[in-house]
């Protein structure tokens, strides 16, 4: 089965072409960021005008490189919210479409079942049941995950996101947008012991985040170091990261010894992170867990993951119909 993947719910337009769910044949990620940095995040306006130019060109180059023909295809996904209405509705209206002309079946796919499933792209992939940790720009939470189409969440964050604390930490220290690599770079010439920031473990027991406490941290070591705040710059990248780190790390792990579980996941983009993909895979390893961590490629947003999320609903025979719709947030 060749499926292909769509992806807008930001600020990447993506197309990739996958068979039978797990072999990428191709995997297309246009980029916006040169058009939000300079407002240092992301534009919704302008995102919805960038996927509209993008839209067509990005499948066509899916199609092309991963050498098919469009009727080769014998399915699309596409991911249907979480993320910006007026994002998604480009990728999710031109899927529709496309489907309907080349009269195949198309599903609509939560963009964070997309993460996890982005693990089943690595040559080693986990066993069922496993723990996977989703650390995005949007989202922050621990799953018990038990099929490609079912989990159950753990914890979430009751505030910002890891990546989105990465973001504002960057803009804070004036580094620019999109600030996850930015401060993981500079965090590499800085001592991440030299300035303590407080690790919000709130309840140990539970598996919720908290992030806006460590940023009002930061912001104020900033505001009384501002003298020396360019020598201090890469320890202070370096504080904050290992707070996030070692926070992250702790509740996964506590998840999975809570639910007697030998196989870890970290999906979504900051999963990029070096320092977290070290901490976690030497501590599983310790621990005598399979750790999962998908290549740089995947962490990010991008469709190959949304087709092999999508592959597992239609190979049950699940599809959506013509009149449903995008949406902004998971409804609870
Ligand atoms: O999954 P993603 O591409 O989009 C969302 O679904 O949100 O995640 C983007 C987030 C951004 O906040 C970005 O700063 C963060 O992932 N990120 C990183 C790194 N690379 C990207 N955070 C920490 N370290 C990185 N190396
Ligand atoms: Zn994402």
């Amino acid at each position: 089965m060749i499926t292909l993947g769509i992806e807008s719910s930001c600020d990447e337009t993506a197309a990739a072409i996958l068979e039978n769910g797990t072999r990428i044949l191709s995997s297309i990620v246009a980029s916006q960021i040169e058009v939000h940095s300079p407002y240092g995040g992301v534009v919704p306006e302008l995102a919805s005008r960038k996927h509209i130019e993008a839209i067509a060109p990005v499948v066509d180059e899916a199609i092309q490189s991963a050498g098919i023909r469009a009727p080769m295809l014998d399915g699309v996904a596409v991911t249907q919210g979480p993320g910006l209405v007026g994002s998604l509705l480009v990728g999710f209206s031109f899927a529709k479409a496309f489907a309907y002309a080349m009269d195949i079946p198309w599903i609509g796919v939560n963009h964070l079942e997309g993460h996890i499933n982005s693990v089943f792209l690595t040559r080693t992939p986990p066993a069922f049941p496993f723990i996977a940790l989703l650390a995005s720009g949007g989202h922050t939470a621990i799953y018990h995950v038990t099929s490609h189409t079912t989990s159950t969440l753990m914890g979430q964050t009751r505030d910002d996101a890891a990546g989105e604390a990465f973001d504002k930490v960057s803009k804070m220290l004036d580094l620019g947008y999109p600030g996850g690599k930015i401060i993981s770079d500079m965090a590499r010439k800085g001592d991440p012991k030299k300035i303590f920031f407080k690790r919000a473990y709130l309840d140990k027991n539970k598996f919720d985040f908290s992030f806006s406490g460590l940023k009002t941290g930061v912001r104020r070591y900033i505001e009384k170091n501002l003298r020396h705040l360019n020598r201090e710059v890469p320890d202070i990248a370096a504080g904050f990261q290992a707070s996030v780190v070692d926070v992250l790390s702790f509740k996964l792990f506590a998840a999975a010894e809570k639910m007697d579980c030998r196989h870890v996941a970290v999906v979504g983009g900051v999963a990029a992170n070096s320092s977290l993909r070290k901490k976690i895979e030497t501590t599983a390893k310790r621990k005598g867990m399979t750790v999962h961590i998908p290549p740089l490629s995947l962490c990010g947003d991008n469709a190959a993951m949304i087709a092999a999320a999508g592959y597992h609903h239609l190979v049950q025979g699940q599809t959506s119909h013509l009149d449903s719709d995008v949406y902004s947030r998971i409804k609870s």
